[in-house]
């Protein structure tokens, strides 16, 4: 195929050649209608690229096929066999995978550090998830990814399972064994979808964790805005074999889908493609060098830690992608939260991901010399404020089996079931019925149908009180959580 062809970008300028105007959305008329204090901040060019995508980029029957031109470059460029475009984020993508393969009954082998918006793909599905532990490390209270072995144990427990979700690589940029996980589910002649929303890179670089589809997944979603060039939104999931039928899986989109997709984000996408076929691997590799500097020159300042061996290992993870900057700052006597407010105050930079101890770096092919060495200069400024700022509030971190909250009902059942708000310490004991995600990264310590205990209820408060963010929850302060009433 012609990598030079950007076919949505080619059809948004032929647009403008011809001088094409509507009567149809959207409304502002390419910038003609819009406020001047609007355009002045958001651009003229942005409106005048913002035009409906049939009936305007394309005509009526879609007869140029732009976009589906587009996809089937995304797919060769990658190596799949389909890839669709989506603008609702990989939170669409990732629902739409899990309908195709499970039908929207039965059960779904899922690993339960999985995002927020898998949890809406249960909500919303009615599926019964059959949880598979991921490997919890009770010395960096993370979660790695799941075992290849504790998959296959799931399989023998729940045989029936329509299929497997497993994220990979996490928010912290660590990785499944997918290769081995693939064959495992493949061995029962199940599909295996892979939540990549972190990983729209990997395909482009041999240094880079393995890609989804070459480890063998059946589908695979990536969020192109996040480790790649796209407006945010800009997802794409990637389809192959023969466990998965394409035109259903595009068919569970269409149903959660908006019938206005902005072409502003097919576009970039379409363009982010070509860029990389044509010159993904030496932006890439500087991208790593980058990196590789980087991690270095921050493990130098003093009370900083750039952590990675520790996330490698046969009870840990599998492979690691070396973009994400985890660094841990326990050193300086100061909370990744409190990192975070710092380095956005006072440098006005803003961190990928803190925790109780950690804050992220998310690196793209985006970055230079110039951006890292603000990165470090920052930090640099933040180990010399460090001794001035307050102890951090302690967050009392459960112990990796209390995470493992008990299901007692379907999360569908429990969320549009009669509910209850009640303090935080009267929900113990009860079902919640909303999810409570600490976000970034947006992994769910408790959701609808899981029974809630006190460790949970006592991690949540003392991470509020220490900076948390949990913004999903009905009252975001936890003054009351909210749990099926009885
Ligand atoms: C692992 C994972 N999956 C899915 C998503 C949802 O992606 P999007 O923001 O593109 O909707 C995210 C977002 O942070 C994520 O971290």
């Amino acid at each position: 195929m012609d990598h030079a062809q950007a076919p949505v970008l080619d059809a948004l300028a032929a647009y403008h050649r011809a001088g094409r105007y509507a009567f149809t959305p959207p409304g502002h008329k390419q910038g003609r209608g819009a406020d001047p204090r609007v355009r002045a901040v958001l651009g003229a060019d942005t409106f005048r690229a913002d035009v409906l995508a049939t009936s305007g980029l394309d005509d009526r029957q879609t007869s140029g096929g732009f976009v589906a031109e587009a996809e089937e470059l995304m797919a060769h460029a990658v190596g799949a066999e389909h890839a669709f475009f989506s603008t609702c984020g990989s939170s669409l993508s990732v629902k739409a995978a899990m309908l195709a393969v499970a039908g929207g009954r039965g059960e779904l082998l899922v690993g339960r550090d999985a995002h927020k918006s898998v949890i809406s793909g249960l909500i919303l599905s009615g599926l019964r998830p059959r949880w598979v532990r991921p490997r919890w490390d009770g010395e960096l209270h993370l979660a790695h990814p799941p075992s290849a072995a504790e998959v296959e144990a799931c399989w023998e427990r729940w045989p029936d399972a329509a299929g497997m979700l497993v994220t990979s690589p996490t928010p912290y940029g660590t990785c499944a064994d997918l290769a081995t996980i693939a064959e495992v589910c493949h061995q029962r002649g199940r599909p295996l979808i892979v939540d990549e929303a972190w990983g729209a890179h990997l395909p482009f670089h041999e240094d880079l964790p393995t890609w989804a589809m070459d480890a063998g997944a059946d589908v695979c979603v990536v969020s192109v805005h996040k480790m790649g060039a796209g407006f945010e939104q800009g997802s794409v999931f990637h389809l192959q074999g023969d466990l998965v039928d394409p035109a259903r899986l595009r068919a569970c989109a269409d149903l959660l889908a908006t019938t206005s997709p902005n072409v502003l984000l097919y576009a970039a996408m379409d363009g982010w493609r070509r860029q990389m076929v044509e010159q993904g691997h030496g932006l890439l590799q500087s991208a790593l060098d980058l990196a590789g500097d980087l991690r270095l020159a921050i493990d130098g300042l003093d009370g900083l830690r750039v952590m990675q061996d520790e996330f490698l290992g046969v009870e840990a993870s599998h492979d690691l992608d070396r973009l994400q900057i985890v660094v841990d700052t326990a050193g300086l006597g100061i909370s990744g939260y409190q990192a975070a407010d710092w380095l956005r105050e006072h440098a006005h930079l803003d961190m990928g991901m803190s925790d109780h101890r950690r804050i992220s770096a998310q690196l793209t092919f985006a970055d230079d010399s110039h951006t890292g060495q603000r990165l470090v200069t920052a930090l640099q400024g933040l180990v010399d404020a460090a001794p001035a700022l307050p102890s951090p509030t302690p967050v009392e971190l459960p112990d990796p089996t209390a995470l493992e909250l008990e299901t007692i009902a379907l999360p569908r059942d429990a969320f549009f079931g009669p509910t209850e708000a009640v303090p935080p310490r009267g929900a113990v004991g009860r079902i919640a019925a909303e999810q409570l995600t600490p976000y970034p990264p947006g992994i769910p310590v408790a959701l609808p149908g899981e029974r809630i205990n006190a460790a949970v209820v006592q991690y949540l408060l003392t991470g509020r009180e220490a900076g948390m963010a949990i913004p999903d929850a009905a009252d975001p302060d936890l003054a009351t959580i909210r749990v099926a009433r009885t």
